[in-house]
């Protein structure tokens, strides 16, 4: 089900819906200790509010600074009726984003994440984290993979069910649910930490409704930051590798602007940029260590260094040099890194299926761009670069505009596995595993493979 027909549905069973589910003494149980948690006037974001009742009406009655969002125009025209201390905006989710620098003491997240697709609510979990102040918490309510098969649903091997149709208000509704496992480890992946997880069994007023089995979970948000994830990072990663250059080319030409827009906006002040990407950079200078950048002391304001950290064994040294020709004492300095972000869908399908196909033992491991930058931070922190942010690029994305599915897929597999695999001998075998991937991708974004892109922008720690 698309979000539009989400939208569609609850704008139509939204009196419904709540005449069945708002009095659960269970949920609001819940929501009240999770209230009782928080400062006085704490901000919260409820994500998917529906009608309010009983979440929005138990937060507002808390005094907290309540804001909802939600597809359905019924439902926020209802809460914004109803609770006009809050602030209630029609939103999708996936798209949201908050006032820049408005950061959350708590988001919940009451039986909405289920609407999405897998690939959606993993990445959510991820801007959840970004959206929260430190020691910030997530609530969410939820039912396990494993309670949704006797209502007609099956999850996979690794207990994920991504959109199946199941049984909800007398109706089939493609849902989303994963097992308590998975919740935990896509947590964690995100950052958050001390998660407690309760069910609850509930009964809608209707007896005829099935009984709902809710998890109630609580994180909180750990001191990892999310856009550097996923974590806990793996014992290995790929080895040294150069992304190829013919291919990086001819991605670029298939990329939208969501980069370079995000980019020209932050380099608007400076005048004197080095760029380096992999079709710039001089291998010699990034691969040896001993090599050094041909300008002298300070010649820059601005270097950005654009998917060309990937899979070096040594960044200390680049990164020495690239503050070296970074002149710090410019009003406008800054070193802008972009690498991948953790939810990126390109690199969550290669790190799948090629690692498994590898036949170099560099290869054999996945990437992992939140180390990358995590690493990078360190050095720059090292070489007067300390004020580190990181921005997400959420809407960069490859475009394919083949006619069929099927020449889609290919063409992305092909493309994406000379870029990265190119060195491996057999790089057919890796475009046949990397087509299946690219394929279910396609399927909910027919002509866009998600590259979301993190920023990091570190600009010099100056004496106060
Ligand atoms: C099962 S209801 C739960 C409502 C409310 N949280 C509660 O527990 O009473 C799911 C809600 O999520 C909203 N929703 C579904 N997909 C969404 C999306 N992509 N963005 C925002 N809201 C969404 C629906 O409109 C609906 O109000």
């Amino acid at each position: 089900m698309s979000h539009q027909a989400t939208e569609s549905l609850y704008d139509e069973i939204f009196l419904d819906y709540e005449n069945n589910y708002h009095n659960n003494a269970g949920l609001r149980a819940f929501v009240r200790e999770a209230a009782s948690k928080l400062p006085p006037h704490a901000q919260v974001l409820d994500v998917g509010c529906g009608t309010g009742r009983p979440i929005a009406e138990t937060l507002c009655a808390a005094e907290l600074d309540v804001t909802g969002i939600d597809l359905s125009t019924e439902m926020v025209e209802l809460c914004r009726k109803r609770f006009p201390t809050g602030t209630f905006i029609k939103a999708d989710m996936t798209k949201y984003q908050p006032e820049p620098q408005q950061k959350f003491d708590a988001i919940f997240a009451v039986l909405s994440l289920f609407h999405v697709s897998h690939r959606e609510c993993y990445s959510m979990l991820f801007k959840f984290s970004e959206w929260l102040r430190k020691d910030g918490f997530l609530f969410i309510t939820t039912i396990y993979s494993q309670d949704l098969v006797e209502r007609g649903a099956r999850p996979d091997s690794s207990g994920i069910i991504d959109l199946a149709d199941v049984q909800f208000m007398s109706r089939n509704v493609p849902l989303t649910a994963l097992s308590g496992e998975k919740w935990s480890n896509y947590l964690t992946a995100a950052g958050f930490v001390d998660m407690q997880a309760t069910r609850y069994d509930f009964q809608p007023a209707d007896p005829t409704l099935k009984v709902a089995h809710h998890h109630f979970i609580t994180v909180k948000k750990g001191d990892s930051h999310p856009l550097m994830g996923p974590y806990p990072y793996p014992d290995k990663v790929r080895g040294p590798y150069s992304i190829n250059k013919a291919a990086y080319k001819s991605f670029l030409g298939k990329l939208n602007d969501a980069e370079s827009k995000a980019l020209a906006d932050v380099l608007k002040k400076n005048t004197n940029v080095l760029k380096i990407d992999p079709t710039t950079s001089n291998e010699s200078f990034l691969f040896g260590p001993k090599e050094k950048l041909s300008y002298p002391d300070n010649h820059f304001d601005c270097v950005v260094v654009a998917w060309a950290l990937d899979g070096l064994d040594n960044l200390e040294e680049p990164l020495r040099e690239i503050a070296r020709v970074t002149n710090s004492a410019s009003p406008n300095a800054k070193i802008v890194i972009i690498q991948a972000a953790p939810d990126n869908d390109l690199l969550k399908q290669v790190n799948v299926v090629c690692p498994g196909v590898a036949e170099k033992a560099n290869n054999k491991a996945p990437m992992h761009h939140g180390l990358i930058l995590h690493r990078a931070a360190e050095a720059l922190k090292t070489n007067g670069f300390a004020n580190i942010e990181l921005t997400r690029i959420a809407d960069s994305a490859c475009r394919f505009a083949e006619r069929d599915l099927a020449a889609r897929s290919q063409s992305a597999a092909n493309l994406f596995a000379k870029m990265y695999y190119a060195d491996e001998e057999d790089v057919q075998s890796m475009q046949a595993v990397l087509a299946p991937g690219m394929d279910s991708i396609l399927k909910e974004t027919p002509n866009d493979i998600g590259t979301q892109a993190v920023m990091l922008v570190a600009t010099p720690s100056r004496a106060a």
